[in-house]
């Protein structure tokens, strides 16, 4: 039986897999039981921000392995004491929770503002989101996330979510007049909903409004960080100092890791019993977590990978001006791209099959967006040959005269 038989009899269907079993992960490609290489343009879903099997993270895994793998929160954590210190001197002053993904990491806000909200103004209560936006499956964080096929009608946790739209400052203004609620969530750029950056204004005026009407202002970094846009944080780009950042994903450099920053004044809210997780943050995940920061922070990795970022966005930006109109736009922040063509569903998915064929791994999103999430570590030449790839095949869908 093949693997894709096997996969189709054993695991549960909750993703659209490609029929591809990966043997290796070597720089930025990923190698197939048949020894085809592909270029991963979209790092397991914003994850390996260093591609695959980067020598000082395994080096730095094998020390910890051979420390210990596992002792829970009973014990002191070294790698998790000096993660959280160096998160905190990279961001806000305030203290860190660790868990183990993305969602959890929501959850952990969750009941974070609830706790604010008892103690601070129980008036307030509820949070609100972005249309589109993205924030998890879990049962609490699918509330959050404003995406009509993940939402659907699964049991939803107590608490009242409301809905806005980016860029919209009036609206959001009457929200907090009207609904009085205890936080706003926002992610810096919309990953999953379209790969759609908030402008700084937006973003700084937001804050602005969270002050006056004493909400709390949190931003879901587990897809723009670590460096993905080319600051730390997405937030970086403009004045504003969140409450609460969440983190995951790139952190963990390919283990399961994510938590959240809460800055002085809500890092004291939780007591013991009032949260927590078994692994939060398992000690591997938190070595592999101070090994990202130690190539993005002090060797360079922040800064090579804007310039690896600026590179891929020159050429895509004269791509499209040679495109004749096929690209409509290109939208995103730093390694972090949307590229939207003329072109409906059916030709974009086959887009992606081709780029597949070519060796070129991307990923759609909302049904006709092609979304890279390349590693920081993207070289020019591997750039170059992306984006002659899609070159040629946007002259066969040109020449197919199919656009819609
Ligand atoms: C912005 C954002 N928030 C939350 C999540 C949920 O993270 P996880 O899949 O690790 O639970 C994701 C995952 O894609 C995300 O992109």
């Amino acid at each position: 039986m093949s693997w894709s038989s096997l996969d189709q009899e054993y695991l549960m269907h909750t993703y659209q897999r490609l029929p591809i079993a990966i043997e290796k992960g070597e720089g930025n490609y990923l190698i197939d039981e048949e020894g085809t290489s592909y270029l991963d343009l979209f790092t397991g879903l914003a994850v390996n921000i260093l591609g695959h099997s980067h020598p000082y993270l395994l080096r730095k895994l094998e020390e910890q392995a051979h420390q210990f793998l596992h002792i829970s929160n009973v014990f002191l954590n070294k790698p998790a004491i000096t993660l959280a210190q160096r998160l905190i001197d990279q961001s806000v002053q305030g203290k860190v929770f660790f868990a183990n993904s993305g969602a959890e990491a929501v959850e952990a806000s969750v009941k974070l503002i609830h706790q604010w909200k008892k103690q601070h103004d129980n008036t307030k209560n509820g949070i609100v989101v972005l249309e589109n936006s993205f924030h998890g499956r879990t049962l609490g964080s699918i509330q959050l996330t404003r995406q009509a096929g993940i939402y659907q009608d699964f049991p939803a946790a107590d608490y009242p979510v409301y809905e806005t739209q980016a860029h919209d400052l009036e609206s959001l203004e009457a929200v907090f007049q009207e609904k009085k609620p205890a936080a706003l969530l926002m992610e810096p750029v919309l990953g999953s909903g379209g790969i759609m950056p908030l402008s700084e204004m937006f973003l700084e005026e937001a804050e602005k409004l969270c002050r006056q009407y004493g909400v709390l202002f949190c931003v879901d970094e587990i897809q723009t960080g670590m460096g993905r846009t080319g600051p730390l944080f997405a937030y970086q780009h403009t004045n504003v100092e969140p409450d609460i950042i969440l983190f995951a994903k790139g952190i963990g450099g390919g283990l399961p890791l994510g938590g959240l920053i809460a800055k002085a004044g809500l890092g004291n809210l939780f007591q013991p019993g009032d949260h927590g997780t078994t692994f939060g943050p398992n000690p591997l995940s938190a070595a592999l977590g101070n090994a990202v920061l130690d190539v993005l922070l002090d060797q360079g990795g922040l800064e090579n990978g804007r310039d690896h970022a600026n590179y891929l966005w020159s050429q895509l930006e004269y791509l499209k001006v040679r495109s004749g109109g096929k690209i409509t736009e290109i939208r995103g922040r730093g390694m972090m791209l949307g590229i939207l063509l003329k072109a409906g569903e059916g030709e974009v998915k086959n887009m992606q099959q081709q780029l597949l064929r070519r060796g070129f791994m991307v990923n759609v999103t909302q049904g006709t967006i092609i979304r890279l999430l390349p590693p920081l570590t993207l070289k020019k030449q591997e750039t170059d040959s992306f984006v002659q790839a899609l070159e040629e095949e946007l002259t066969i869908m040109n020449e197919a005269g199919e656009p819609e």
